[in-house]
């Protein structure tokens, strides 16, 4: 998506005869908007539409967990055991419909190729490394990784090793760079907080020409349907266009920071379908000598708010920790739990790392998130203020300030 990528062979012009050994290859447009969005033209030794068997479909069944009172939540999720692959593995926590958001630490290889048919996604590796074997070549991933795959990629996760986490976004719109990060052609401007070399594309195509039987699972209407298909998926000699997953690093942003508090939209890393993606990185705070360095209490009348706390010191938030997610939901305010805020002031700096959402649309809840929540983060400033005087200080040291909360 992020700008012109060319792997492999491709002829001089599109749409003219491409051959290999006397044999026509098969042209395929994968392209947005009805031929008008962006695109990529594919290759094939075989033809995409080619299926020696049609298997089973899969519904997706998604086990709603419906609150009896409407409050913040806190949910521990390191402690999940793994399972699944990295498709099967997912555990839905929340979701609207714009964007499912999922747990996912497999504990088994993918025995099949996967493609989503209807919908972006972005994998956020908090844990792990290996390569995202791709139709477009093959694309590396380390801890800290986005790894943002369009519809329509065939792939397969082939892991270095274990364990692998994954905080996982699916969307049927489409995961982009913000609008107003790029100019009129597409560049990042100065100011953006990354630019184009931080963005991967895959490393280098494979074009494997292996016969045999190949699973393919396609997420569509709704579920998984599997192809069988007599050659091997990833069977394009080359490619060219826009359209191809790619990695950018969280540790590749670059934080904006004022002498004021910087509002949370300073934090986009992605732009989705009614929802945003931002990433809080470690960065100096607020430098006026009058700046209280923490966030303001904020009520934000249209979003909910999720938040994922990758590492750091969380002493601000009591029994916050690596891999919890609170949620606040809207209808509520939310702010710094009580003290903290005087607390804060003079601190220089925060060494956390989390992964926001913020949703435009009311999140529902499943029940495996119901099966990780704390049941006591709604209470917590009222428990911090019975605990801690005003100004007590919590246990803020300098380097656990979550910047937004
Ligand atoms: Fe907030």
């Amino acid at each position: 998506m992020p700008f012109y990528q060319r792997r492999g062979e491709v002829p001089r012009k599109r749409h003219v005869q491409f051959r290999e050994s006397g044999t026509l290859l098969t042209e395929e447009v994968m392209g947005l908007e009805g031929f008008t969005g962006n695109e990529s033209i594919l290759y094939h030794l075989h033809s995409p539409c080619r299926v020696m068997e049609l298997a089973g479909f899969e519904p997706i069944a998604r086990d709603e967990w419906l609150p009896e009172q409407h409050a913040h939540r806190h949910f521990k999720t390191f402690e999940t055991s793994p399972e699944g692959d990295e498709i099967t593995g997912r555990r839905l926590l929340m979701w609207n419909a714009d964007v499912e958001i999922s747990l996912c630490r497999p504990a088994a290889s993918m025995d099949y190729w996967y493609r989503n048919g209807e919908g972006d996604e972005v994998i956020f590796v908090h844990e792990g490394s290996g390569t995202l074997e791709t139709i477009f070549g093959d694309l590396p991933y380390a801890e800290g990784d986005y790894v943002v795959v369009p519809r329509g990629a065939t792939c397969r996760f082939r892991p270095a090793e274990r364990p692998q986490r994954y905080l996982v976004f699916e969307t049927p719109g489409l995961i982009e760079i913000p609008r107003r990060y790029r100019n009129q052609y597409g560049q990042l401007m100065e100011g953006a907080p990354y630019y184009h070399r931080d963005i991967h594309p895959p490393a280098e195509l494979r074009t494997v020409r292996e016969r045999g039987e190949f699973p393919v699972k396609v997420r569509v209407r709704d579920g998984y349907q599997t192809y069988v298909v007599d050659y091997h998926p990833f069977d394009v000699v080359g490619w060219d266009g826009y359209l191809y997953p790619w990695t950018f690093s969280i540790h590749d942003f670059e934080p904006i920071t004022g002498r004021i508090h910087q509002p949370p939209p300073s934090h986009q890393t992605f732009q989705g379908q009614n929802f945003v993606i931002c990433s809080f990185c470690p960065r100096k705070l607020d430098f006026d000598p009058e700046a209280v360095p923490i966030p303001y209490h904020h009520s934000n009348l249209q979003s909910e708010e999720m938040i994922y706390y990758v590492s750091g010191n969380f002493g601000s938030r009591k029994g916050v920790e690596v891999g919890s997610i609170t949620l606040h939901p809207s209808g509520l305010p939310h702010g710094p739990q009580p003290g903290l805020a005087e607390a804060a002031i003079g601190m220089h700096e925060t060494h956390e790392l989390a992964v926001m959402c913020d949703t435009f649309q009311p999140l529902k809840l499943t029940t495996f998130a119901r099966d990780l929540d704390d049941g006591r983060y709604m209470y917590s400033w009222y428990e911090n203020a019975q605990a801690d005087g005003p100004g007590d200080g919590d246990d803020a040291s300098g380097a656990g300030l979550t910047s937004h909360l």
